[in-house]
């Protein structure tokens, strides 16, 4: 067993066998040994994290059953850009955890705004009280953000924001003389999150096959990948143009009085980073005014400087009606989301005796509003974005390096956030099969870039992609380590095939 005792804690031991623990007690006491040791102030070994991780956790996302066999990865600490797991690896964090981690790993500043505000006010929910983070962390947001947006309602993440912004569209037009306006549009592969409501609109067919029926009354269209284009399409703007069409094919099939929003990413993620030109965005702001459609950008990943702009909508000039964010919001130190809103959405609520009855009792929790204010006084005082907007195009050239393996088909993304997508023939573009996919993502790619120092994402809800998106205070030294430890990888990946 790897727990070790320290001395100091020595005298706690026979802790568990007092009465005042018996809370605990009522199992065998060899059932808990990682409770037994904190309680006597004994370090947790890996050995005994997995076996209670094996025994206790259920992983999101996640295949078990390799469990059964092998170690879990058990991060434990991050500094800066890296991170060590519970065997003492040391690893590049190529995803700043999961697109959240913008300013970096252990930012001071942050463990302070929390410790400070946890003994000024530790807990207020937004229902019916307000608090002053609350009401400073909206303002300054605001003060970030693309024109007319200057109304937010907190959650605790992008998912509940996705909700939330269905929510309020489907009781905006029926307050407003348009009832039948509920349904929603989205795109093919994208994700928006997993409860019901947001997985209805996530158009990643595999991830909703085992919770269906969903919530009724979503639609999906192309997305922009333009890698996969039909060959009938000469440039890019072309291409998009007919996506964004699309839109308003669906809305006539559907009536227009019957469709409430349509929700897109500024970068969509799953699938591999598809862009869009800013002609495609200025197409789909048309359609949806012509229809009176809610135009809802979804920036869970590429709001805070991902894209080299504060968010994404302004890289692109999208002018969406709505805007999602989350995640790095609070370089994530606290769990927050923040849904955006022109204040014409608002106005009905603001009337008699309306009321949104929808919340969340951790949204806008004081601790989260303390350390995102914090976090954005990081990206001015560090010029995060800035950052983004000068090494994009070096980070891109040396991904673009990788394209001499034949493996790599194509190198696609924007600011600090690219995918990498696989192919068994560059020339032709051809995928790799279902099978193929498996054994080289899931059974390869993704272990062999952590074991050899990087941690980023294989993932195949589109075709077979490797996703980056690291810390926005990296610059071409990180960039260089990435595309060595990529190259390694892919280099070995490609003989696998
Ligand atoms: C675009 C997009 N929307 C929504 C979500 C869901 O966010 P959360 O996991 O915070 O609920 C995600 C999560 O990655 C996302 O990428």
């Amino acid at each position: 067993m790897a727990i070790q005792e320290n001395n100091k804690t020595k005298s706690l031991r026979g802790l568990f066998s007092s009465k005042k623990n018996s809370h605990v007690s009522t199992a065998s006491k060899s059932d808990f040994p990682i409770v037994q040791a904190m309680a006597a102030g004994q370090e947790v070994g890996d050995k005994a994290l997995q076996k209670s991780a094996k025994k206790h956790l259920w992983m999101h996302f996640t295949r078990h059953s390799p469990y059964n066999k092998i170690d879990m990865t058990i991060i434990q600490k991050a500094d800066g850009h890296y991170l060590t797991d519970s065997k003492g690896r040391r690893v590049i964090d190529g995803l700043s955890g999961l697109f959240t981690v913008n300013a970096g790993h252990g930012r001071q500043e942050l463990a302070d705004a929390a410790a400070k505000q946890t003994m000024e006010l530790d807990f207020m929910p937004l229902w019916s009280y307000a608090h002053p983070r609350a009401v400073e962390l909206a303002e300054r947001l605001i003060s970030y953000a693309p024109k007319d947006l200057t109304r937010i309602f907190f959650t605790t993440g992008g998912g509940e924001a996705v909700e939330s912004a269905w929510k309020i569209a489907k009781q905006y037009f029926k307050m407003t003389g348009k009832p039948l306006k509920h349904k929603v549009i989205s795109r093919q592969t994208a994700y928006h999150g997993t409860s019901h409501g947001a997985l209805s609109i996530t158009g990643i067919a595999a991830f909703k096959q085992m919770f269906e029926p969903l919530v009724p009354s979503t639609f999906r269209i192309p997305n922009t990948n333009w890698y996969r284009a039909d060959s009938r399409f000469k440039t890019e703007d072309e291409f998009a143009l007919w996506a964004a069409n699309r839109l308003e094919e669906v809305i006539l099939f559907e009536g227009p009085d019957t469709v409430a929003a349509f929700f897109v990413e500024p970068i969509q993620n799953a699938g591999g980073c598809f862009t869009a030109p800013k002609s495609y965005f200025k197409r789909i702001r048309e359609i949806c005014d012509k229809y009176d459609v809610i135009l809802v950008a979804d920036e869970t990943i590429t709001g805070f400087g991902r894209t080299g702009e504060m968010f994404g909508s302004q890289r692109y000039d999208i002018n969406p009606d709505m805007m999602i964010t989350a995640k790095a919001i609070t370089s994530g130190v606290a769990p927050l989301g923040a849904l955006f809103i022109k204040e014409k959405y608002f106005t009905p609520f603001n009337e008699g005796t309306v009321t949104l009855a929808h919340g969340y009792t951790f949204a806008a929790h004081p601790v989260a509003c303390a350390v995102a204010l914090a976090n954005l006084d990081i990206y001015d005082k560090e010029r995060l974005v800035d950052n983004v907007r000068i090494n994009s195009p070096i980070f891109r050239k040396t991904l673009e390096k990788l394209k001499d393996l034949p493996i790599v088909g194509d190198v696609r993304g924007d600011g600090y956030f690219f995918a990498i997508e696989l192919v068994r023939n560059q020339e032709t573009k051809e995928s790799l099969t279902r099978e193929e996919s498996e054994k080289i993502l899931r059974g390869f790619l993704n272990s062999a870039l952590y074991e050899q120092g990087l941690y980023c994402r294989a993932d195949d809800r589109g075709d077979p992609v490797i996703q980056l998106a690291p810390p926005l205070t990296c610059g071409p030294k990180e960039f260089e380590e990435i595309e060595q430890i990529l190259r390694s990888v892919l280099i070995e990946a490609g003989k696998r095939l």
